[in-house]
């Protein structure tokens, strides 16, 4: 990726947004903490410095040290970055006395400023700080103002050094892709180039090279991450890239087989491995979830180990990490607490001793799906709803059989099938069943049943980190709840799960 754009990350929880709104531009970028400044700075065309939670006048706060950057790479400071710049240059930083939280105005703008070009006096624009800047460092030139802030924006005479205290990458500042667009396109002149296509093609080359002639095995999931990156490895070595796909019994309804039959057809180099009755036997009587998780990623790891070592001379493994899970291992506070011991459930034994290569490690998950669309991958797969990998283990609450796992797959393939037709499955960002450790008693025909209770649960979301559960219509919660009973021998009573994410979860496990 030859044009890139730093991303200096000081802990606001909006970096990644920057970095978002910047690809959303077709130009590349990466975040790195502040105190990790690559060394060598000569492939990035400008650097963005991000807000911060910390008060630039604070003892613990970041100092970047920016002699490598400025003067020397054009710079955008945002927030923290512009107080940053103005507290050590010169200028003066306190505690502000009046909000500057939520959104405001730009009241003044300075006229020919290529920085606010097409951008209109009073638009909107999105403020967080409780600091404000009193006065401007040394060589600074005003470039706007809101009602309550004087210095909402500036540069410095002689540099290519911007600075806006506001959050350009937040929604609600309604011109900020336009600034940073004018910053980075018309200003620093970083070039677009970086397109679904010419990631494949640059990605498809890069792994010819490292790869060359080895063997790389992969183990895909049905999910997205895993299958996009298995079609790139496969494009740039062919046969030499080993799929392997556990069944761990634990999968949707026929879902083994017709991912299977998929990537068969995709021409990709496939082993399926039905393991199912390994996971049962490792799940038997285990009724606490991070257990289950431990059973069943251990069963995992002696699966997919076992199978490659079936693999003459393989000396790779291919994984379909992507850029979230990278920024979250090497961010400015750290890998955030684990609440459950999940997302990518851990790595593989050292003693497999296999060189790691991860395609897709630079990407965010909607450029995985662009990347996925401009590869050809069939766009039902590409937009299917993420699903744990403990699959329905988690979704069947109490210790897991069989019995339990069928009834919760014709559960979910009820709720699943009525969401497609109704034409609401894409409008929901994920959805499944739940079953529950309870009977209740309900009444079929002149019988008194006493019978399973499910509850299904369909949310919107982003990125999995917050969630609100999806208003779908009543008129097809009614069809769903009677296909569902009469349908589903053993359960006779459905709920709909009503909460939200924080303080619920979206897996009930
Ligand atoms: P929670 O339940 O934490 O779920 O709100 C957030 C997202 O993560 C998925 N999830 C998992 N994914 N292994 C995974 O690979 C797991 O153990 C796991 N637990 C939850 C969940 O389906 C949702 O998309």
């Amino acid at each position: 990726m030859q044009h890139n754009v730093l991303i200096l990350d000081f802990g606001s929880q909006y970096t990644q947004l920057i970095a978002r709104r910047v690809r959303e531009l077709n130009i590349f970028c990466e975040i790195f903490p502040y105190n990790h400044i690559p060394s060598d700075l000569s492939s990035y065309k400008a650097v963005i410095l991000g807000g911060s939670p910390f008060s630039v006048r604070g003892e613990d706060a970041p100092h970047p040290d920016l002699s490598q950057i400025r003067g020397k790479l054009p710079l955008l400071a945002v927030c923290y970055g512009a107080q940053y710049l103005a507290h050590f240059s010169g200028g003066e930083v306190a505690a502000s006395n009046t909000r500057e939280y939520g959104r405001a105005n730009l009241s003044f703008i300075k006229e020919n400023e290529i920085f606010f070009e097409d951008v209109a006096v009073n638009s909107q624009v999105w403020m967080s700080h409780s600091d404000s800047i009193k006065a401007l460092p040394t060589n600074a030139v005003k470039l706007a103002s809101t009602h309550d802030v004087e210095f909402a924006a500036y540069k410095i005479e002689g540099e290519t050094t911007y600075a806006i205290q506001y959050h350009p990458e937040v929604f609600h500042s309604t011109d900020g892709s336009k600034m940073l667009e004018n910053f980075l396109v018309k200003i620093a002149e970083v070039p677009q180039t970086f397109t679904p296509n010419a990631f494949v093609e640059e990605m498809v080359a890069e792994l010819k090279e490292k790869v060359g002639n080895d063997k790389v095995v992969l183990g895909l999931s049905g999910g997205v991450d895993s299958t996009v990156a298995a079609v790139l490895l496969h494009q740039a070595i062919g046969k030499n890239l080993y799929c392997i796909f556990v069944n761990n019994g634990l999968l949707r309804k026929n879902e083994f087989q017709s991912v299977l039959d998929q990537y068969e057809g995709m021409g990709l180099n496939v082993k399926g491995v039905d393991a199912s009755e390994r996971f049962y036997a490792a799940l038997a009587g285990v009724t606490d979830p991070e257990l289950k998780r431990k059973a069943i990623g251990n069963a995992f790891i002696e699966v997919f180990d076992a199978e490659s070592q079936l693999i003459e001379d393989v000396t790779w493994l291919a994984q379909g990490t992507i850029y979230p899970d990278v920024i979250e291992s090497v961010s400015v506070k750290g890998p955030s607490a684990t609440i459950k011991s999940h997302h990518n459930v851990g790595g593989l034994p050292d003693y497999m001793k296999l060189k790691i290569v991860e395609p897709l490690r630079m990407l965010f998950k909607d450029e995985v799906r662009r990347v996925g669309a401009s590869l050809g991958i069939d766009p039902e797969l590409l937009g299917r709803h993420p699903f744990p990998g403990p699959g329905l283990s988690i979704r069947i609450l109490g210790d897991i059989t069989l019995e339990k796992v069928q009834i919760l797959q014709d559960v979910d393939a009820v709720f699943i099938d009525g969401l497609k037709s109704w034409g609401l499955y894409d409008k929901v960002w994920q959805a499944g069943a739940i079953l529950l450790p309870v009977n209740s008693v309900g009444v079929m025909g002149d019988e008194r049943t006493y019978e399973k209770v499910v509850a299904l649960r369909a949310v919107e979301s982003t990125d999995g980190m917050t969630a609100d559960w999806v208003h779908l219509p009543y008129e097809f919660l009614m069809k769903v709840s009677n296909d569902i009973i009469n349908k589903v021998k053993g359960v006779n009573r459905v709920v709909y799960d009503i909460s939200s994410k924080p303080p619920a979860t979206i897996e009930w496990e």
